[in-house]
């Protein structure tokens, strides 16, 4: 069985007051759904004790982001220990905004997946081609290097750690969402270049990302090969977010 998750990524925003609110609410909301999934809260990693306090346990907490080194004299980054040792157990990795504003490669994709993994969290790894690249029938080439690539450093026993996040960029914040047809054909695009590298692809959870909004994710998480959603502007708002929760069909 795959893990169903749905994870909201606020990116550079939220408060300690939206923090408490926010995730209280998510929280007493979640409580009634009884269709399996995992809702994460990925805040601000300032906010993450705040964030736990309110989760009380019925949420899972991750970051945005992690140094690839574990401890050192690297001044404004923190590692994936820290995040573990915070009580974090997801960890996302190769954001388009970190690729495409701080310049992250493939390469450091993979030394801070490793370092994740090494920690004993959940990796949720993003890939996702730019307008250009699908507009020229690069689509599928480019993700698919980036899986290739950005998992290249996984060892045989450390996949069940692995959560793949589909976000074409040019679907991010922008109100364009890939079709379900689009975004299913990714997903087991993705199935076959794991199982080509000898992961358990089956087993692996590969959600989408990008502008998945209360209107558009029943028909997402239809999808065969789509197991959850990462959701960025609405994940801020709890009665968006929770919806979004709830159009995940039960028993799949
Ligand atoms: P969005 O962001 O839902 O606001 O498009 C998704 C993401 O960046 O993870």
């Amino acid at each position: 069985m795959r893990r169903k998750i749905v994870a909201g990524n606020w990116k550079m925003n939220g408060s300690k007051d939206l923090s408490e609110k926010l995730v209280g609410s998510i929280r007493f909301e979640a409580e009634s759904l009884d269709n399996g999934v995992e809702i994460v809260i990925i805040p601000p990693a300032i906010y993450i004790g705040d964030v736990l306090k309110q989760a009380q346990g019925a949420l899972s907490v991750g970051v945005q982001n992690v140094g690839q080194w574990q401890s050192g004299a690297y001044t404004g980054e923190i590692s994936s220990d820290m995040a573990k040792d915070a009580g974090c157990r997801y960890v996302l990795v190769g954001h388009s905004e970190r690729r495409q504003l701080f310049g992250e490669t493939d390469e450091l994709v993979a030394a801070k997946v490793s370092s994740v993994l090494f920690s004993g969290l959940v990796v949720i790894v993003c890939v996702g081609e730019t307008l250009e690249e699908r507009e020229s029938g690069q689509a599928e080439s480019a993700v698919s290097s980036q899986v290739r690539t950005g998992l290249s450093l996984v060892a045989q026993g450390e996949w069940q750690n692995v959560v793949v996040a589909y976000e074409p960029v040019w679907a991010i914040g922008t109100g364009k969402t890939a079709t379900s047809d689009d975004a299913q054909t990714m997903h087991a695009a993705i199935r076959s270049v794991l199982k080509d590298m000898g992961a358990p692809a089956d087993e692996i959870s590969l959600l989408y990302g990008g502008s998945v909004k209360a209107d558009n994710a029943a028909a997402l998480f239809a999808e065969p090969d789509i197991d959850g959603g990462l959701i960025g502007g609405a994940s801020l708002v709890a009665k968006d977010f929770v919806s979004i929760c709830r159009y995940f069909p039960a028993g799949t």
